[in-house]
């Protein structure tokens, strides 16, 4: 997608080097983080510089390239083998995470030394990251179809273009069908704690020039019960063989809501974010974050300086799930790049595993 006028992808490679966009920063400052180290693009993933679970996919398998090319001759195998492992243990929810890694691993797996393990490990990281970015752009265009003229949308947290390579996933249905000349009006969802309604999603839907509005996460059910929202459209980290689907904490009571209320429930899902070795959502491991993302907040002050604030007394505690698991019966469909499945048909539909 672009900005002021140039196209951007979220991460890509250059030389050796892994660059992405800062995106704690955003909205108040647009920046380009260089990471010279499968160290550094590690740290990158679980501080979130980059997060959304297509984007930090394409970033374990440019990590897992960056690792191959910078690995000593002598003991390739071994330190691209522990990269994995660094990658890997970054964060635990979106299966995106383990795929791109895993994408990698085997493109190199038959190589003879290192050069050709090089090229191979390069080459099948920009396949990945094309393929997302393919695979949410056809996202889009079955979501859009959803779409009706008029529509007034609800979103949670930031499943667009920020939290992919390219056009998102749950944002990508909203783009065609405005791009197409239908109206849409977006309900936000600040999505606390860490705002990426607020910060990323109203960012990017601004930058499109799509009406919205972020509201308190508290407000989703106010509108719902005046007949002010038409359809929900959310993301997913995992995806699994009954159709329960993880993403960001809060979801799960949107979707509760939205019963509630007789609007349809949609999540948007890659299929790299499937995972049928875990039966049942209870099977997803959830992240569990650091308490200060719940008891602070960051922002920009009335100086422009970005600063962090704590809102809570200094002795409390925080809990601070990151994501929760919305059950199959409350998902309407599940939007992929190869069409719309009732949550229950995924699971007779294993070629969508390849
Ligand atoms: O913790 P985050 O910001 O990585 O969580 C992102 C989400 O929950 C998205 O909705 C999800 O990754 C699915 S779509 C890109």
């Amino acid at each position: 997608m672009e900005i002021a006028g140039k196209h951007y992808r979220t991460v890509w490679l250059e030389g050796s080097t892994v660059q992405m966009i800062n995106q704690p920063l955003l909205p108040h400052q647009f920046d380009i983080v260089d990471l010279v180290d499968v160290a550094a693009t590690a740290n990158a993933i679980t501080t979130m510089i980059v997060r959304g679970a297509p984007a930090i996919g394409a970033t374990g398998a440019y990590g897992m390239a960056q690792a191959v090319l910078l690995a000593s001759p002598e003991s390739w195998k071994a330190e691209v083998a522990a990269a994995a492992r660094t990658l890997a243990a970054t964060r635990p929810t979106a299966q995106d995470l383990f795929h791109g890694v895993d994408f990698v691993k085997r493109a190199i797996e038959g190589a003879q030394d290192l050069h050709s393990a090089q090229e191979l490990a390069v080459a099948a990281a920009r396949d990945l990251a094309d393929d997302s970015a393919a695979a949410c752009e056809r996202i889009g265009e079955y979501g859009a179809e959803l779409i009706e003229d008029g529509f007034r949308i609800l979103t949670h947290c930031n499943a667009g273009w920020l939290a992919c390579v390219d056009w998102g996933t749950a944002l990508s249905p909203i783009y065609k069908a405005a791009r197409s000349g239908k109206k849409v009006f977006v309900y936000v969802d600040e999505t606390r704690p860490r705002c990426q309604g607020a910060r990323l999603t109203a960012y990017e839907l601004g930058g499109e020039q799509i009406p919205h509005a972020v509201i308190a996460d508290n407000a989703a059910g106010y509108y719902m019960a005046r007949g002010e929202i038409d359809m929900v459209i959310v993301g997913t980290d995992r995806t699994v063989r009954n159709g329960d689907v993880a993403n960001k904490i809060g979801t799960y009571e949107k979707a509760v809501l939205a019963k509630r209320h007789g609007i349809p429930f949609y999540v948007a899902a890659p299929t790299t974010t499937l995972d049928f070795a875990c039966a049942t959502g209870a099977d997803i491991p959830i992240e569990q974050r650091h308490e200060d993302e719940v008891l602070c907040m960051f922002g920009r002050d009335e100086e422009g300086k970005i600063r962090k604030v704590r809102i809570a007394p200094d002795n409390s505690p925080g809990y601070n799930p990151a994501f929760d698991v919305t059950p199959a019966e409350l998902v309407t469909a599940i939007i992929t790049e190869r069409g719309v499945f009732k949550p229950e048909e995924l699971s007779e539909n294993d070629e969508l595993l390849r």
